[in-house]
């Protein structure tokens, strides 16, 4: 296994499915709230971790509604995404798609410009530090209304030379993708690309609907498509790539154990499949953690664990060229594993 961990650490490798708000480690959540004079229902960061029992997604939205309470000023948002970066740089990651929630801030009062002014100014030094790449994909919380994501949309129109997409996220079941038909036909108009959660638990039609209804360009999770064998012929067709999370799909029970895990199983049908870490602070590991406990407990292969770091640039949002000089460090890193 150390060998395969030794490759999982070396491989250049893209994060496409992280929430910003969800790499809120509860140390920094303390000393936020300290610095701002805010309340929380924990006294210690023990007391937080030990919340972070979930049986499924609800229960974990709901607190992760409440730790990010504590972010209110723009260097707050920077602590926040500057903490995230240095750790994924520290795993490797030399590109990174972040996703993050305006709407769970703008509801609190604070300005959609202090939100993206923070997480920019991280973004910028780590790509001048570090060489790490980013977009940012504004995510439209589905548990609200089409009125409020067109809203919010709106707020994003002076903002969107640094806004490279958009998603859809938060309670799956009963906030279908048909909801936001109209406002990401507008994103589309205005040249952003599209994703959204689908089939995390919500079921194979959520997912269609996403493709035909939302016309998105990747999906998020995605693991019900194995339900459908139609659908997912129809991803593998199409080099859809889903952004698969195992960590969180094991803390929000969407499988039982991580040796029930289909992401092997997504490889051996062809499926573009990624692996990523979704809301790190909360589910127990960074990118790496993800590939590492996967790798063990589904037995991936070395080859498998290469095709996820190739298939985290191939699904990217990246210029060609860029993805080209990506997967030819990927394999300039096998063939001196070789030598
Ligand atoms: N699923 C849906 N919404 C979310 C998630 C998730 O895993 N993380 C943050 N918002
Ligand atoms: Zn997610």
């Amino acid at each position: 296994m150390s060998a395969l961990n030794d490759l999982i650490a070396r491989l250049p490798k893209a994060e496409l499915h992280l929430h910003i708000e969800g790499s809120l480690e509860p140390e920094l959540m303390m000393a936020l709230a300290q610095r701002n004079g805010i309340e929380l229902p924990y006294k210690t960061v023990e007391e937080i971790r030990a919340a972070y029992e979930f049986s499924n997604l609800q229960d974990f939205l709901d607190i992760y509604y409440v730790g990010m309470n504590v972010l209110q000023t723009e260097q707050d948002f920077f602590d926040l995404a500057w903490a995230y970066l240095e750790r994924a740089h520290a795993d490797n990651v030399r590109h990174v798609e972040i996703f993050f929630d305006p709407q769970g801030h703008t509801e609190r009062g604070i300005a959609f410009a202090t939100v993206i002014d923070g997480l920019t100014r991280a973004l910028e030094q780590a790509e001048d530090r570090c060489g790490l790449t980013s977009q940012l994909i504004m995510c439209f919380l589905r548990h609200l209304s089409e009125v409020a994501a067109f809203e919010t949309l709106e707020q994003a129109m002076g903002h969107l030379e640094r806004i490279d997409g958009v998603g859809l996220d938060s309670s799956e079941m009963g906030h279908p993708p048909s909801k936001f038909e109209r406002v990401f036909a507008r994103a589309g108009e205005l040249g952003l690309k599209r994703v959204a959660h689908a089939g995390e638990e919500g079921p194979p039609e959520y997912i269609y609907e996403a493709l035909d209804l939302l016309q998105i360009d990747r999906v998020d999770h995605g693991n019900r498509a194995l339900e459908d064998t139609e659908l997912v012929q129809r991803l593998v067709d199409s080099k859809m790539a889903l952004t698969v999370c195992p960590l969180s799909n094991l803390r929000l029970c969407g499988v039982e154990r991580l040796e029930d895990h289909p992401l092997k199983r997504m490889l051996e049908l062809g499926l573009l499949a990624t692996c990523n870490s979704d809301d790190p602070a909360y589910f127990g590991g960074y990118v790496n953690d993800n590939f590492r406990r996967t790798a063990e407990a589904v037995g991936l292969t070395a080859g498998e664990i290469i095709t996820l770091a190739r298939n985290s640039f191939i699904g990217s949002f990246l210029p060609q060229d860029a993805i080209a000089r990506h997967l030819a460090e990927i394999d300039a890193v096998i063939a001196s594993e070789l030598a």
